[in-house]
């Protein structure tokens, strides 16, 4: 039976290669993340915790494993470069300590000459991973814009689709993309186990090639939706990105990595996977269909927020014990079992708003998008059920017991660090918000917002109760 290692399996390609390697036979899959809790426990795999910017943790993980999938990108880093190429070096080095036989990478579309900053480094990222074949081989597969439900490209053209009839653009709709389906990449990743190359191999993914501009128009036709689109000159990729930032889900640093991909041609430049694989990739539309099925029915597997972005480096519960100051209410259950009053405080965010004063958070929102901030338009990733990892808006699940406490991790700008905690103890909903601050400014921040404060956290712990009546026992 042959070991296999997933890394990145808590991020938006490991969850979903997750789901599908379990369905593989005659593997035996284990599980590499930094925080062991952003996965739940209930499957038949082993989990172990591991950081690859720290060597001396991947022995262990790698020991036994035949093949190693690496998919993991710290894009949230502005580092991002030197850590990335730090990262698959320590990765290929103990690899090779393990007698691992084969890598299997994921990388993006495009070349050194036109590509962007961030394609670069995903194409260092390959050649270091590549570059002992006389001890470990390399599985390239490189792919360009994902279409499928929860994947940062398809969030955003979705939702300039959605809410722009007539859309002014800037020249680089022009630019030759070759889309693929999200599904399609899983395939290809799964099927990577089973060939049996000689050597290294770098194959490029996708079939149809297209501009910007058009996978726009059929996307919004796929959508039932007629749109045109009028390209400027005067658009810049700063403009760009702070109108993808403030109209989409995704933040400024998302957009402008993205925007800047833009120049470059992310297009299929080899044949190599109609000689490896036979997968028949669905088609643009196909694919659309099936994201927005999968949204609608609220079955998006993984999102691109769903990685760590930073947060499995703080200790949460020894900092929030730290916290300078606390904003407590705490409010009798009433007539209400814990189960009712945890699924109705697990509700927070997204489409089902913030218990009241949605407009004062939606204000913080818009400020926050204008500092490069998450935002509050993040969403989440389904309405009804959370998981550790999940984001809510501009803030993250960092924790989550069923039945009786829920901890959010702000990650929107502030000077500071801010958590927000719902806890069910002795009968009561225990409701606190904490604030680490960093030196005046955020002493400062913390006082001009008491009286906000006041009123926002007073309304929410009684709406939560309130509303605990429309849950189910
Ligand atoms: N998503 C796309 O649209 C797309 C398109 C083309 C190609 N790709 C390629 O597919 C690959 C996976 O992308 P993705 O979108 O799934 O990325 P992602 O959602 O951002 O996930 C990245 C993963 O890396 C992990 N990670 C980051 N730093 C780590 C560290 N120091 N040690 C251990 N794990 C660490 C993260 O875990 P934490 O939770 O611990 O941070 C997370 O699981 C990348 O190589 C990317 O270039 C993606």
């Amino acid at each position: 039976m042959k070991k296999i290692l997933l890394t990145g399996a808590n991020g938006y390609i490991g969850r979903r290669l997750k789901h599908a390697l379990l369905h593989v036979p005659d593997i035996s899959l284990r599980l590499m993340v930094r925080n062991v809790e952003s996965l739940s426990n209930n499957l038949n795999v082993e989990i172990f915790a591991a950081d690859v910017l720290r060597p001396e943790t991947l022995d262990n993980v790698l020991a036994d494993i035949d093949t190693a999938y690496y998919l993991i990108h710290g894009l949230n880093n502005g580092n991002f470069k030197e850590l990335d190429r730090q990262s698959a070096q320590n990765f290929l080095d103990a690899c090779i300590r393990q007698n691992v036989k084969r890598i299997i990478y994921l990388g993006g579309l495009g070349d050194k000459v036109t590509g962007s900053e961030h394609l670069l480094s995903r194409i260092e990222t390959g050649e270091i991973l590549s570059s002992r074949p006389d001890k470990v081989q390399c599985i390239w597969l490189r792919a360009g814009v994902i279409i499928g439900s929860g994947s940062a490209s398809f969030e955003i053209i979705r939702n300039l689709v959605q809410k722009l009839p007539i859309m002014i653009t800037p020249k680089w709709v022009n630019t030759p993309i070759t889309p693929i389906g999200v599904d399609d990449i899983i395939s290809y990743l799964v099927n990577s186990l089973s060939i049996e190359p000689k050597e290294n191999l770098m194959i490029d993914l996708g079939e149809e090639t297209m501009s910007y501009g058009e996978l726009m128009l059929r996307v919004g036709k796929a959508m039932g939706l007629k749109r045109t689109l009028i390209p400027v000159n005067v658009l810049t990729p700063k403009l760009s990105s702070y109108w993808l930032a403030l109209f989409t889900p995704v933040p400024y640093s998302v957009a402008s990595s993205l925007i800047e991909g833009l120049k470059s041609e992310v297009i299929v430049t080899n044949n190599l996977r109609h000689m490896y694989f036979s997968i028949t990739p669905r088609t643009l539309e196909e694919c659309v269909t099936t994201a927005i099925k999968e949204i609608e029915s609220n079955q998006i597997l993984s999102r691109w927020s769903d990685s760590g972005s930073g947060v499995w480096e703080i200790h949460h519960q020894y900092d929030i014990a730290d916290a300078l100051f606390i904003d407590r209410r705490i409010v009798a259950l009433e007539t209400y079992s814990p189960e009712q009053v945890y699924k109705s405080f697990c509700k927070i965010g997204g489409a089902h708003g913030w218990f009241g004063y949605d407009w004062l958070w939606n204000i913080r929102g818009f400020i926050d998008k204008l500092f490069k901030g998450a935002g509050i338009n993040r969403g989440r990733r389904d309405p009804e059920g959370l998981r550790i990892g999940d984001s809510v808006d501009f803030w993250k699940v960092v924790d989550l017991v069923e039945n009786e406490r829920l901890l959010l991790f702000a990650q929107m700008k502030l000077p500071g660090k801010a958590w927000l905690e719902f806890k069910i103890h002795d009968g009561k909903l225990v409701q606190s918000a904490y604030f680490y601050p960093d030196g005046i400014a955020g002493r400062l921040y913390w006082y001009i917002l008491i009286p906000l404060h006041y009123l926002i956290f007073t309304n929410m712990a009684h709406s939560i109760i309130k509303r605990s009546s429309e849950m189910n026992r």
